[in-house]
């Protein structure tokens, strides 16, 4: 009778995923109890861009622990470092290997139409994870978080802590430098165009002053979001302007993440800035490099958002699909696909989080242990 209920239950989960062409993969699962468990033992594909980065190895451990605790089995890549082609392939092996759903952080937001083809021919689900995947009709639906507010969250902070809005047009003015992801990150962009936002007006008064003249996204962008590049590139525009903390004031960078920031401040420091002097270095990621800076003195903020609430969110995705239902979203209007087609989305809130906000924030709710924090 089991075996009976077990591939009645194995034939839904294969109609709810419609993955007729991967059926023979499909098992139902069996509950401790003996009975049949409630979500199918689907194989997910997970694909994370790259390992160099500890935003990622968290999202892949987080991924593969929530999918594999509600009963799922995972199949885990990463494309190396950033490598789009072992990405592709990687998705294509997912294909054919017999996943049910495939969940995505893409390097490149315009290379997976292709091979995604062939997961809209299998019927999988695809949720792109955290970066929007454009140009393929595959993708349906979307978990990340509300990449411009975080943005205008980061332009927010360095407004404030320079006191712009008070500041006297004409009479007063600050110095800035921005640094972008990169461009074939979707985020980096929807990042950048929350930050100018926030920015441009003061640009345009000259309250702001950018002395490089680096303003567009494509002269800000660090390529893989790499540290080593960013360094380098706060060096050439230390050299270029004169900056430094006995020379041509610099108050603030504009870092669009914590891998960015990492290089921007290893610069400032080889430059003679000390926490005394250090300019305003925003963040993202709360990654523990930053987290340790911010408590140096070295980064002055950084925006966390919750991993383990990402992986969860998608986990709640495919585990509704499997159950025939619609997921959750909240976001159903702001993302299309590049062609027209809306991408139904979910976004997961996330904070501000500045040196007095590490005990509480990311201590006290379990994210870091202090010593992965020095603490
Ligand atoms: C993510 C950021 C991350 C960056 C670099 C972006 O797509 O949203 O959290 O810092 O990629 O990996």
């Amino acid at each position: 009778m089991k075996s009976i209920v077990s591939v009645l239950v194995a034939f839904l989960l294969i109609g709810a995923l419609g993955i007729v062409g991967c059926a023979k993969k499909v098992e139902a699962p069996i509950a401790d109890d003996g009975g049949v468990a409630p979500t199918g033992r689907l194989k997910i594909g997970v694909s994370m861009p790259t390992r160099s980065l500890q935003r990622w190895n968290q999202d892949g451990a987080n991924l593969k622990a929530s999918f594999e605790a509600a009963g799922y089995e995972v199949d885990l890549q990463y494309a190396g470092d950033n490598d789009v082609s072992a990405q592709i392939s990687h998705i294509q092996n997912m294909i054919s290997g017999g996943c049910g759903a495939l969940v995505i952080a893409a390097v490149d937001d315009n290379s997976l139409t292709e091979v995604l083809k062939g997961a809209a021919e299998a019927n999988i689900s695809v949720i792109a994870y955290d970066r929007l995947i454009k140009n393929s009709d595959a993708v349906a639906y979307y978990a990340t978080f509300d990449n411009e507010e975080i943005g205008r969250a980061q332009a927010t902070f360095i407004k404030d802590a320079l006191k712009l809005d008070a500041a006297v047009a004409g009479k007063d003015s600050f110095t800035i430098e921005l640094f972008a992801g990169d461009l074939a990150d979707s985020n980096a962009d929807f990042f950048f165009q929350g930050a100018m936002d926030v920015l441009q007006p003061y640009l345009d008064k000259g309250t702001l002053k950018v002395l490089s003249g680096q303003t567009t996204r494509e002269q800000c962008a660090i390529p893989n979001w790499n540290t080593g590049e960013s360094q380098k590139r706060m060096e050439g525009l230390i050299s270029s302007n004169g900056y430094g903390p006995e020379e041509t004031r610099l108050d603030a960078v504009l870092s669009a993440n914590d891998s960015l920031a990492n290089g921007i401040t290893n610069a400032l420091v080889d430059a003679g800035y000390t926490a005394d002097d250090f300019p305003l270095v925003t963040g993202q990621d709360c990654d523990t490099a930053s987290v340790q800076n911010m408590l140096k003195g070295l980064q002055s903020m950084s925006v966390f958002k919750d991993t383990r609430k990402l992986a969860s969110r998608a986990v709640l995705m495919v585990s509704s699909i499997v159950a025939g239902e619609e997921p959750e979203i909240n976001a159903p209007d702001l993302y299309d696909n590049g062609q027209g087609l809306r991408v139904l989305t979910y976004q997961e809130d996330s904070r501000v989080v500045v040196k007095d906000d590490i005990q509480t924030v990311l201590v006290d709710s379990g994210y870091y242990q202090p010593a992965d924090i020095g603490l």
